[in-house]
Parts: structure tokens; C-alpha cells; sequence
């Protein structure tokens, strides 16, 4: 058994770490960021880490004010059944089996691919046996009620929760104009696209650089977003265009969206919704990705154009991919899971 217990080193005077927790895919961006709140969380400790090329090697992580060596073991070496709780930061298509083994070793299992989403990210192939197709999507700010106490839950696209967390207040208070099209034009640093090297992310190809990609509406995050949107109410069409940024990480989305009726305040429908979430700022300046980067965080700002026939608003929304797009996110899941505070751990 790969008990680690990395968390030893780091903890408060006379407190325990309570879950053993697992991370598949822990030489990704996503699975490093995991390793470093998980390390850094006050009830968790790393049970194992694991990797597919990489395996074999020693991962760096830096948390909690120190540098852990972390082992990386193949999927096959993990001890499922030992953890409480199995993160699954694997490619789209490799991960679903992964799910369905940890599920079958009775673990808890946070995935952070498309395979379980709503949509599935447009692939229409069947999910292995035991693999809900309707697991919770694992919004807390929308779907908080649904994540707490499940065994197996989606974690939501970094696209999708910037735009999904700025367009939800509207959408529920029917703001958004029956049969409009919402025009969404994102910005995502490289990190976003993964570990894996490709000709298109190299330096040279980046820096100075920025492009759109994905165009016409093809990509992945859609299916989610689409289904999220019907679920809270809104009809709307969504067009959007995601961008290659020269930043390490960070998305920043601009949101056209048009009214059904007037406002006057441009925050004030995200005010009453979002009073108590605590991972959910709202400023009356435009959000940057400086704000937010490194944070469990999504920072919207609002205003409202001027020269429009229709009533309309902008909406400009900043996370950290890796973190409230990815990482962050499947930790705050993971709390409510595991009957925790669900902000432990992500003080940032
Ligand atoms: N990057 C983001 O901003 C972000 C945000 C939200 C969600 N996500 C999603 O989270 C998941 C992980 O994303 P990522 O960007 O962190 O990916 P990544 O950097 O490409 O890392 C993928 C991880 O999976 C391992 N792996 C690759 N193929 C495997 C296989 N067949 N079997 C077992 N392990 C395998 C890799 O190991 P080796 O490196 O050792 O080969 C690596 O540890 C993806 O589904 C992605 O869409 C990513």
C-alpha cells in the first residue's frame, strides 16, 4: 500500500489527516495542482500520485512552504481501494475506465475529464459499466445540494465555469432574452491545453502571440454548458469563440448577453445570488487575470454598453484554470463530498 502521508510534515500542532486521497494523472497540470492542495490541506493526505509516461519519476511539489519529493506510480500500482477519495485528472476517453475501477474499489471519485459531464463532451459512445451517466455536476455554486454526500461526481470544464458562473444569476432570473445568442469570447493560457507537447504550444508558436482556435462553435465544453443553461432556464444560443493566450494560466471571458428587459445596476442581478458564496467575487472594476491567478476564485465584473437598440450586458468573468477551472474546484467538490468545510484547503 502507497500511504505517503506527505501531509505528516506540514500539519497544525495536534490535528490529523482524516482522508487518504489519490491522484491519477498527477503528472498533468491539473493532477500537479492537486497534489499541492492536497498537501497543503489540513484533512488530506496524498495517498498516491500517478503517472503514464512519467511514471517511475519523482514529482516536485511545492506547498505548505516546502518543496515534496512526490513518487509517481502507474495507475496499475494504486491502491484504489485504500483511498478515501480518488481524483481522476486524466485525458478525455482514458478516464472513464479509471472511474469505473475506482468506483468498483468502493472509492469516492472527483473526474475532471468530460467522460462523466452533461454531454459528455459530444461523444456518444457508452460509458463502462458501473460509470453513472448522470453524475452530479459538481458546480457548488449552482448545483451545491447535488455535490454534498455523492460518491462520484463531474468536475465542470475551466471554459465552462467562467462562463457558466457569470451567465447563471441571468439565466435564472430570465434575464437573458428568450431565443438570443449569448456571444462568448474566452482567453485561456497554455496550460490549459495539458502536459502532452505539441507543435502548436511550443514557444516560439505562442509567445508574441494570439489567436483564436476551436472556432464555429466546436468546442468540447459546449455540451456542458448548453445543458447547464436549459437546466437553469434559459433558451438562449451560445456562440462561443475561445482564444490562445501567452500566459502560463488564466481565462478570461468577455459575455455578450442580451436583456429581456433594462437594468440600471449592471451587478445587481449577481449581487443577491452570489452574496454568500465564498469563492465568488464581484467587483466594480473589470476583473484581470492578476486577480485571480493561484485562487479558488471566480471574479466578475458587469457593465452595461452604450449605443445598443437592445438592451444588453457585458459580462467579464476571470478564473485560474487550474485552479477554480480544475483543481480548486474538484477540492471544493470534494469537501462537500466527504462532509467537510467546503472551503478546507483553499484559503488562497
Ligand atoms: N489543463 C486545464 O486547464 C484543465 C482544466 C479543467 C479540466 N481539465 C481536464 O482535466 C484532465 C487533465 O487535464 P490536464 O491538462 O492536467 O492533462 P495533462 O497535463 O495532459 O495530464 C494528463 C495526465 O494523465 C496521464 N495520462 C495520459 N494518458 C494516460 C492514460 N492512457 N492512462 C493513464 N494516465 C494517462 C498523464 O501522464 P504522463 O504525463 O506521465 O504521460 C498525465 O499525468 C483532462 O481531461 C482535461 O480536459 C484540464
Amino acid at each position: 500500500m502507497q500511504n505517503y502521508a506527505f501531509n505528516m510534515h506540514t500539519l497544525p500542532v495536534g490535528s490529523q489527516p482524516s482522508y487518504r486521497i489519490g491522484v491519477l494523472g498527477a503528472s498533468g497540470y491539473s493532477g500537479r495542482e492537486l497534489c499541492a492542495l492536497i498537501l497543503g490541506h489540513p484533512q488530506f493526505s496524498l495517498h498516491f500520485a500517478t503517472a503514464h509516461s512519467q511514471k517511475g519519476s519523482t514529482l516536485r511539489v511545492r506547498a505548505a512552504g516546502r518543496v515534496h519529493d512526490v513518487p509517481l506510480i502507474g495507475p496499475d500500482e494504486a491502491d484504489l481501494a485504500g483511498a478515501d477519495l480518488v481524483f481522476a485528472a486524466l485525458p478525455h476517453g482514458a478516464s472513464a475506465e479509471w472511474v469505473a475501477k475506482a468506483i468498483a474499489a468502493g472509492t469516492r471519485v472527483v473526474d475532471l475529464s468530460s467522460d462523466l459531464r452533461p454531454g459528455h463532451g459530444g461523444v456518444t459512445h457508452a460509458l463502462p459499466d458501473g460509470v453513472p451517466h448522470d453524475a452530479p455536476y459538481g458546480m457548488p455554486e449552482l448545483f451545491r445540494s447535488s455535490v454534498q454526500g455523492a460518491r462520484v461526481v463531474a468536475n465542470p470544464g475551466c471554459y465552462a465555469t467562467s462562463i457558466l458562473v457569470a451567465l447563471a444569476p441571468l439565466a435564472k432570473a430570465g434575464l437573458i432574452a428568450p431565443g438570443s445568442t449569448v456571444s462568448i469570447a474566452s482567453a485561456s493560457g497554455v496550460s490549459g491545453a495539458g502536459v502532452t507537447p505539441k507543435f502548436e504550444y511550443m514557444f516560439a508558436e505562442v509567445a508574441e502571440n494570439f489567436r483564436a482556435y476551436g472556432v464555429g462553435n466546436s468546442h468540447r465544453h459546449l455540451f456542458e454548458m448548453r445543458d447547464t443553461m436549459q437546466k437553469l432556464g434559459s433558451d438562449c444560443d451560445l456562440l462561443f469563440t475561445p482564444h490562445l493566450l501567452a500566459v502560463d494560466r488564466g481565462i478570461l471571458s468577455t459575455i455578450t448577453v442580451p436583456l429581456s428587459r433594462p437594468l440600471t445596476d449592471a451587478l445587481e442581478p449577481f449581487r443577491a445570488a452570489y452574496a454568500n458564496e465564498p469563492f465568488v467575487e464581484l467587483t466594480t472594476s473589470l476583473p484581470a487575470l492578476a486577480d485571480v491567478q493561484h485562487r479558488n476564485v471566480v471574479r466578475i465584473g458587469a457593465v452595461l454598453p452604450s449605443g445598443m437598440r437592445q438592451p444588453t450586458l457585458l459580462v467579464f468573468s476571470a478564473i485560474d484554470n487550474l485552479v477554480k477551472g480544475a483543481a480548486g474546484q474538484a477540492v471544493q467538490n470534494a469537501n462537500l463530498m466527504l462532509g467537510l468545510d467546503e472551503i478546507a484547503g483553499l484559503q488562497q
